[in-house]
């Protein structure tokens, strides 16, 4: 059995937040590379179909949310984005990615939780997310909150390793996130144990398609799509009006 060190969150536990932050924070300074080595690069490739999906939202005011060290940021700003939001609740993953950006580029980056959004009701046009709902505990709430601060019509993009379908896709997923993700992971950042989360985290989340009810729930008409390879999936969903 996979008995978790003292500091490493419990997938599926409602008291995990404090846990994800402080992992997060530990692995901050590694976190990019760690990303690029893991997925053979393919990481930045899926941000960017997730920031074409957005459509013509991710030329306005967007949310990126769970910002972490701010790739998709820096991406939406490169397609023209009139204003970037960038909120994470560790301050040390915000912090290790501000060197990506300049003085003048439109960005308001904020350390806040995905539960509780210092945002003004429907005031964003999009919202993007990478690989971070998956860590936030009371999902629903996150969801409303998305749903409170999107404009009626605005896009929302989710990005993410969702539970897999079906044998063959369980155990290749299982198999590298279990052998290969902790290994690399922690010889790149130090912490093993945050890559071993990933694998625990992944086996608690939704699947892609439940995950898009979830979204259908708080308001949003959702659709789920694989990626190339098909071990992430992108949820693309809009706002209902009225
Ligand atoms: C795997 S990283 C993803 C970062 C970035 N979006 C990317 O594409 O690489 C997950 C991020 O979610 C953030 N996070 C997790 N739970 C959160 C919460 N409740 N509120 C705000 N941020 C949260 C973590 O701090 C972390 O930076």
């Amino acid at each position: 059995m996979n008995v978790p060190a003292p500091n490493t969150p419990v997938a599926g536990s409602e008291d995990r937040a404090p846990a994800v932050r402080a992992m997060f924070n530990d692995i901050a300074p590694k976190y990019d590379t760690a990303n690029r080595v893991l997925s053979l690069g393919l990481d930045q490739w899926w941000r960017r179909r997730a920031i074409k999906a957005l459509g013509e939202s991710r030329t306005g005011v967007v949310l990126d949310l769970c910002a972490g060290t701010l790739d998709l940021s820096r991406m939406l700003i490169d397609e023209g984005a009139t204003r970037v939001i960038a909120a994470d609740f560790a301050e040390d993953m915000l912090a290790s990615g501000s060197h990506k950006f300049t003085d003048v580029d439109p960005i308001e980056i904020m350390c806040a939780d995905a539960r509780e959004l210092p945002i003004e009701d429907n005031s964003v046009d999009g919202i993007i997310c990478g690989f971070g709902l998956r860590n936030v505990p009371e999902l629903h709430r996150a969801l409303a909150e998305c749903a409170r601060v999107l404009r009626p019509g605005g896009t929302i993009v989710v990005l993410d390793f969702f539970q897999p379908i079906g044998f063959i896709p369980r155990l290749l997923q299982g198999t590298y996130n279990r052998l290969i993700v902790p290994t690399v992971g922690g010889i790149i950042t130090g912490f093993g144990d945050a890559y071993r989360y990933l694998n625990q985290s992944i086996d608690a989340f939704y699947t892609a398609d439940e995950f898009a009810s979830q979204l259908h729930d708080v308001g949003i008409e959702a659709k789920a799509h694989s990626m190339f390879p098909p071990v992430a999936h992108m949820i693309e969903g809009q706002l209902r009006n009225g």
